[in-house]
Order: C-alpha cells, then structure tokens, then sequence
C-alpha cells in the first residue's frame, strides 16, 4: 500500500498531438506470467504491462514456484512448473488492487493439493469473491473467507478435482477463467456456459500454449468453452498488445480536446474488447483504424483519432461485457456531447475496484453535468459544449476514475482535480508523462 496519497489535477489542454503506445494490456499480462508459470520449459513475454497489478501476479507465481525474471532487454522470462506442478506459497498471496490476479489465480490453486492464502488492498478486501468460490467448491476446493466471501480468504485446494458443467450467472471473464484454469489440472472436461461473451484472451492463449480448449455456440446464442483437463502446456512467446481499455483515456482526450489528432499505436482489437470504439464512433466520433493486423494471436490495430462533434446515443446492454471498464470513461466523453446517453446493463460496475456506477455519476455531478440513475441505467445530458468542471473527485483505490476524470479536466471549463492518482499505477505507469507529452496539463496539486 502506498504511504502517500498523490492529489493531481488537469487544466484545459491546447490541442493533443502525436503518437503514443500505451502500456500492454492487463488482462493479457496477467494470464501470460500465469499461463508461462504453469508451462513446461521457457517462455518469454514481450510488453508485459509494468503496473502494480501485474508485478503482483509475477510475484505470487514466484511464490508458488515459478521462475519469472525480466531481461535487459525488456522482456520477461518464465521457466515453468508443469500443470500441477504448483507448490505451496510460503507465505500470504497479496494481490494489491487485482480482482483479474485474485480470481483467476483462486482458480489455478483451487486444484493443487495445498492451502493458500490470499489478501490484497482494501479495494480487493471488499471486493465479492463467492462468485469464484461457490463453483471452485463443486470442483472440491473448500474457502474459508471473511463475511460475505471477501478476503482475505483461505482456499484448500483439492487432491481430488471434479470436472463440472457450469453456466455464469453473472458475465465475468474473471470467473469463466478461474473455472477453466481450474479445469487444468482436473480430469475429463471441465465446461462453463456463458449467455454473454466476454473476453476470451484465457481461451485464446491457452490454446497458444497447447490446452485443448473448444468454444461452440449454442442454438440461444450462449457459448460453450470447454477444457480438456492435463494437457501439456509448453513454454511459448507471448507478445502483449497495447491495452485498449488504456487507450480509452487519451483517445477520448483527444476526441474532446478541440483540434487534436493523436496516434495510439499497436492496440488489442480484440472484438470482446472493442465495445467503446464502436460506441463512440455512433457517437460521431472520427476514430480511423491503420494498419491492422495479428500479433501474437491477437488483432491489433493503430488507431488515429480527431476532435469530432459527439451526439448523445443509447448504450445497449448487451454491449457492456466488450467495454465493462470503459463506462466511466464513455460517461466523460458523452458529457461533452449534444444531446442525452443512456447507458444501460451497468450493474457490474458497482463491484469493479470501487463502486464505478456512483462514483461516476457523483463525479459528474461535482463537475456540473447533468447526470442521473434509473436502476442499472446511467443517463447523461450532454449540453454540446465542455462541462464547467471545477471539482475534485475521490478516487477510492480506483485507477479508471482517477484517468477518466483527468481527462474530464482537459476539456472542462474549470480543471478537475483529483485526491489521489496513485492508484493509476496498478493498469497505467507513465500516464501522466504520456498525456503531458500529447499536450495535456496534469500537475501536482
Ligand atoms: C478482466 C475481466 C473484467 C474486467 C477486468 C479484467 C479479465 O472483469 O473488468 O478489468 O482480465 O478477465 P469481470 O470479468 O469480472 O467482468
């Protein structure tokens, strides 16, 4: 935990200009350090994401046995331990402000026959867990957690795994993998049912390494993804995309900001991850996307982005799985546009690294936009012209607030201050030099 808070704020900006490549994608990151841990033999990562999160997750796979070292040149270096060849942590797993490290690595020792321990910042400590716990628990592990399943949490593992058929009942990329990395090291097939895709980068690179790992769709539309317990994973190259969950802040700076053009170079176009892309373009955005192309298994794209006029839409619901963590940020950008968004789907967002719903909402309400809640509906009015701004935020150990309301300053009539940017660190090191090299002005406050 950092000792001291780092209150920043953001003035009015002169048009953003320039090229930049944001930090690897999170999600990635963390499943390449544990995908190499669980490998036979070497595997290199290139543009794992530096952030607090992720180093979390290299630490905890040390401690379960794993060697994991960065190289000179940049790239880390993994040696393996084999599926089930994880060993007891000696001590606690803290994995800071990571819901991603917490869940899917519950998932991974759920099926080795040891106890570990998990805890992590006051953010994650509050964070609900039963939705990994209760279908680990059919597969035989047994948790012991503080009230209402939080951590810290105690999960014994298994000596004898049981495969399961398991449908989501909430759409979370973090369970479905926890399940499926579960699945490894259990015998037979181990299958979770999603009505609503989320992001498959735990499919995708689990294949990469060598898992027999099957998606079909169902007739109602639901998928079906199913993993074939033990296989041989084998040490392989995994190269990170730049994170468009990331790119989303100084895209949508640039769209406010008026006069910039900016180049975000090298970002995942994952089509499980492009939800905000899609959304702002109805929006009457002028995103254009050069030079596309696969790396390392996964769609990247350059992504050149102008000023534009925005206008106010309707947000579907089945939409927020492929953009959950962009909403505080589409909030920004639709409080600068002509006319009303309507958000709609948003209930997860009260679970992420803070209350993301109300926070978002009570942020622009201090930043004067005219902002309101109907159930799991978020309704922004936008005026067509920058929001008077002026306020500070409180950002609970939550990294999206604190970058989507720095941008907010970049374009407000007032700047917006926030009370504390340390937590950007966990998803986004070197956001302020990035944003401050494109033209923004964030500052100490
Ligand atoms: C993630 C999945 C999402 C997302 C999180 C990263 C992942 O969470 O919010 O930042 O890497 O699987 P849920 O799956 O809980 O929606």
């Amino acid at each position: 935990m950092p000792a001291m808070s780092r209150p920043l704020i953001s003035r009015r900006a002169e048009p953003l200009t320039g090229r930049a490549k944001v930090p690897g994608d999170k999600s990635i990151s963390h499943r390449a350090l544990m995908f190499g841990a669980l490998a036979v033999g070497e595997s290199r990562i290139e543009g794992l994401l530096e952030g607090d999160d992720v180093l979390r997750t290299a630490a905890a796979m040390r401690a379960l046995g794993a060697e994991v070292e960065k190289q000179e040149d940049g790239s880390w270096r993994l040696w393996g331990r084999g599926v089930g060849g994880l060993m007891e942590p000696a001590d606690l797993l803290d994995l800071g402000n990571s819901g991603t490290g917490a869940r899917l690595m519950m998932g991974l020792v759920a099926t080795h026959p040891f106890t570990t321990f998990f805890t992590g910042d006051a953010s994650l400590r509050s964070r609900p867990m039963k939705r990994v716990s209760e279908p680990l628990s059919r597969m035989g592990a047994k948790f012991v957690t503080r009230e209402g399943g939080r951590l810290p949490a105690a999960v014994v593992g298994t000596t004898n795994p049981v495969p399961i058929t398991y449908e989501l009942p909430v759409a979370s990329a973090q369970v479905k993998s926890a399940i499926l990395l579960a699945g490894l090291n259990t015998p037979g097939e181990t299958t979770v049912i999603e009505r609503e895709a989320t992001r498959d980068h735990t499919e995708l690179m689990l294949r990469h390494f060598g898992a027999n790992v099957t998606t079909t769709v169902r007739e109602d539309g639901a998928r079906v993804v199913t993993v074939t317990g033990f296989p041989e994973l084998t040490g392989r190259t995994v190269i990170v995309p730049a994170d468009p969950s990331s790119a989303a802040f100084p895209l949508v700076a640039a769209l406010v900001v008026p006069g910039s053009t900016v180049t975000l170079a090298g970002i995942g176009m994952n089509p499980l991850r492009t939800g905000l892309f899609q959304t702002l373009r109805e929006m009457g955005a002028d995103i254009r996307t050069d030079n596309p192309r696969i790396e390392g298994g996964e769609e990247v794209a350059d992504l050149v982005v102008t000023s534009s006029a925005l206008r106010g839409v309707d947000v579907p619901a089945e939409r927020a799985p492929s953009m959950i963590d962009e909403y505080p940020i589409l909030a920004v950008a639709a409080s600068f546009a002509a006319g009303t968004t309507r958000m709609f789907g948003l209930s997860e967002l009260r679970v992420k690294e803070s209350d993301r719903f109300t926070a978002t909402m009570n942020g622009l309400k201090a930043c004067g936009v005219e902002v309101e809640a109907e159930g799991d509906t978020l309704i922004v009015h936008g005026k067509g012209s920058p929001p008077p701004g002026g306020a500070t935020i409180a950002v609970n150990l939550d990294h999206r607030i604190a970058m989507s309301f720095l941008v907010m300053g970049m374009a407000a009539a007032q700047p917006v201050a926030v009370d504390d940017a340390e937590a950007v660190d966990t998803s986004f090191p070197g956001f302020v030099e990035l944003m401050n090299g494109l033209g923004a002005v964030i500052e100490n406050n």
